[in-house]
């Protein structure tokens, strides 16, 4: 058995929603200080629903499909929503990752909350 699921190779390999949003009105960057794994999300919300997500993750591979994956389960989607999406959801929608790699999931599901931290900032709105 491989160690990582098809869907994380895949997401590693073909990482959807990557690249810089200009005009994001929430914009979240995490780190994860023991490995220096760096995370930086972008967001385009309208209406309480965010229209488009962008990610740029300068790290490993876990990092890259976890960052892949939180974007594709968020985009579209209501800004309460997205609030709830944990680190463990989206492992489990990469079918699994190994227990050692899973805190790169958890930069995903920080970098969800810095940028919608960085929203409520911008527009003083409470999700
Ligand atoms: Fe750093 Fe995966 S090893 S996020």
């Amino acid at each position: 058995m491989s160690l990582y699921s098809e869907k994380v190779m895949d997401h590693f390999r073909n990482p959807r929603n990557v690249g810089v949003i200009e005009d994001a009105n929430g914009i979240g960057e995490v780190g994860n200080a023991k490995c220096g794994d760096i995370m930086k999300m972008y967001r385009k919300i309208e209406d309480d629903i965010i229209q488009d997500v962008k990610f740029e993750t300068f790290g490993c591979g876990s990092a890259i499909a976890s960052s892949s994956m939180a974007t594709e389960l968020i985009k579209g989607k209501p800004v309460a929503e997205a609030k709830e999406l944990t680190n463990r959801a989206v492992a489990e929608a990469l079918d699994g990752l190994p227990d050692y790699k899973m805190h790169c999931s958890v930069l995903a599901e920080e970098a969800i909350q810095a940028a919608l931290k960085d929203y409520q900032d911008r527009t003083g709105k409470t999700v």
